[in-house]
């Protein structure tokens, strides 16, 4: 989604906010701006496409001394991808970066038209600028026209304005789900905005994480924040860390790196948890009494609802606990049943998914325990929850999930064993067991130069057809959707994920030779009764790709996987073996594989 980026203070400008835009372009990429304003003159420079183009256009312009810039980077809403369309949007003095969406900016753009404003673009965020310019002629009062303008826009939003009424300040306002934080720093002579605690690291000494309906203004030495017109405290937390995690060290891509990364994240996902003979969840102890759960339902978007589906396989097989899984877009509209004897589980890679989020506030409504799957510490969702369990994938950059996925995944599987062991569902020595199949994980996920090879020499025959169907059963079938969705995502190749018993009941009508079967054919479940489903479609000519630790001779193309004696370490090689077959393919399509058209990597509107 858009990425938000601002700064005060006597440092230069420029570099700070392009900089920091660098840092969040991976979420949002159709365009990105910066304005930047010195004893009221302001330069804005905008551009379609990469930050590159932005840099290009504003080279030569740099900010000497005192300096105050906002900038931006943009996942359409409204509006094509253009340069009128690319923030920062201006009013008559004022500049405006905006990210979510103004649901009622129609209404508003109508009456401000009427009354004969000027628009310049298609889109919702330039209300807001004319907006509060509006207010500031009715009130001579720069803080008092924010608080109205806030009261009148509807919807999800971080927003930053800076004018030139007011040269020495940046304003801010949220509501919703979009993030926005304000860095500050060591000697008090500078401020940072980010709409990512990344962004800050290595910058900024501290960080405020706005709250819902906060408004207010910074100074270079000064942070007021309001909220329903009365000023409020707030907390600065301690920034740690270096930007040095997120380079691609060698790699043609981040996604490429971040799926070799996996054995490496699994073990960090399982450091401090898992014992030879016993897993340790101590995040769960904020959610009091385990066996007071009747059932878990879970709710995520994309990558994450796939990982909720198996999430529910090991539930169901492992805990004897009554699983579901929903995308929360439908489950927000839905009036869902929910009763207290329910955990409910949303899992997020960012933590700022619009729609996860307000599913998880749906059930806290409902008075049920809430428990976070994320990978992004003190990200919304995780400070929303009763408890978090943290999935340690490090920063994920690549905007089509891997290793988020594959921590996702590990830490659902121990969690099953955990409440395995509360309930008496598993005998010790079959919990022992799948403790010495988890340690195992690591090794499942380690990318073997032959198989890389493989996949890329076979990339080439798959560039084409009329679709890709991938196939599997059990918890196979959410990897067939994860595999599908990867292969979407990157190549824009039609693809989809099916359970393969389900495909004779329709999908099999679309099998001939350009439909590209791929087949997850573990050994180790429910063998013969795949292969069945696969020699059905090769029945009707469909391409087949068999990944499978068994020969398989009525493939047209076979993978060969390792020999393991547990269905979740095929899994995991497996995971790998569709991860990279969908970027070798992107590759040789010539596509971006770490910003694929129309995505981002964090999408907080719903
Ligand atoms: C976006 C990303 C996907 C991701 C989904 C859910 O669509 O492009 O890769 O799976 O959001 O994101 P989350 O951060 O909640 O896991």
């Amino acid at each position: 989604m858009c990425g938000i980026v601002g700064y005060i203070g006597n440092k230069e400008a420029k570099k700070i906010l392009l900089d920091g835009l660098c840092e969040l372009e991976y979420r949002g990429y159709d365009s990105a701006g910066i304005a930047i304003m010195q004893q009221g003159d302001v330069s804005l420079f905008k551009a379609v496409g990469k930050l590159a183009n932005l840099a290009a256009v504003s080279d030569g312009f740099e900010s000497k001394g005192f300096a105050l810039g906002i900038g931006h980077t943009r996942w359409a809403t409204h509006g094509k991808p253009t340069e009128a369309n690319a923030h920062p949007h201006i009013g008559e003095n004022s500049f405006v970066v905006h990210n979510g969406i103004i649901e009622n900016y129609a209404a508003i753009k109508e009456e401000l038209i009427k009354e004969g404003i000027n628009f310049l673009s298609q889109t919702d965020t330039e209300v807001i600028g004319h907006l509060f310019e509006k207010n500031l002629k009715k009130t001579n009062d720069s803080l008092e026209a924010l608080r109205l303008t806030q009261e009148q826009l509807e919807g999800a939003y971080a927003v930053l304005i800076i004018t030139k009424f007011e040269n020495e300040k940046i304003f801010f306002m949220k509501k919703g789900s979009p993030p926005l934080l304000i860095g500050t720093s060591k000697n008090n002579d500078e401020i940072y905005f980010a709409s990512s605690e990344s962004v800050l690291i290595g910058q900024a000494d501290g960080a405020i994480f706005l709250k819902e309906d906060d408004y207010g203004f910074v100074k270079k030495d000064e942070v007021k924040i309001f909220n329903h017109g009365e000023e409020v405290a707030f907390q600065v937390k301690k920034i740690e860390g270096t930007r040095a995690g997120a380079q691609k060290e060698g790699y043609r891509y981040f996604m490429e790196k971040e799926i070799y990364e996996q054995s490496a994240v699994l073990v960090d996902t399982m450091m401090g948890r898992v014992s030879k003979d016993r897993i340790v969840l101590e995040e769960l102890a904020a959610l009091g009494d385990l066996s007071q759960f009747r059932e878990i339902k879970i709710c995520a978007c994309g990558t994450s609802y796939h990982a909720a589906i198996a999430a529910t396989y090991m539930f169901e097989r492992n805990s004897k606990i009554r699983a579901s899984a929903e995308i929360a877009s439908e489950f927000r509209y839905k009036e869902p049943f929910l009763s207290k004897d329910m955990l409910f589980v949303v899992i997020s890679q960012s933590g700022e998914t619009a729609d996860t989020l307000e599913a998880l506030k749906i059930a806290k409504n409902a008075g049920l325990k809430t428990l976070a799957v994320c990978n992004v510490d003190n990200s919304t969702i995780v400070r929303e929850s009763d408890a978090t369990i943290l999935t340690r994938a490090g920063i994920e950059k690549g905007v089509a999930s891997t290793k988020a996925f594959a921590t996702q995944m590990l830490v659902f599987w121990m969690l099953s064993i955990v409440l395995a062991e509360k309930k008496g569902s598993m005998s010790n020595e079959a919990i022992k067991k799948e403790i010495e199949t988890i340690l195992k994980a690591k090794d499942a996920v380690v990318v073997e130069p032959a198989m890389h090879e493989r996949l890329k020499r076979l990339s080439k025959r798959y560039l084409h057809g009329h679709g890709f169907f991938f196939i599997g059963r059990d918890i196979f079938y959410p990897l067939a959707l994860e595999g599908a969705l990867k292969l979407k995502e990157i190549t824009y190749l039609h693809a989809e994920g099916y359970p393969a018993g389900e495909m004779k009941h329709g999908p099999i009508a679309l099998a001939d030779s350009e439909l590209f079967t791929i087949a997850l054919l573990p050994k180790t479940l429910l063998y013969d009764k795949t292969k069945s489903n696969i020699e059905e479609l090769s029945a009707r000519d469909s391409t087949i790709v068999a990944i499978s630790p068994s020969e398989f001779d009525i493939a047209d193309d076979f993978i060969k996987t390792k020999v393991w004696d547990h269905y979740m370490l095929e899994f995991f090689e497996m995971m790998v073996v569709v991860q990279i077959l969908s970027l070798e393919v992107a590759v040789r399509l010539g596509n971006d594989v770490d910003m694929p058209r129309n995505l981002a990597k964090s999408v907080t509107v719903e």
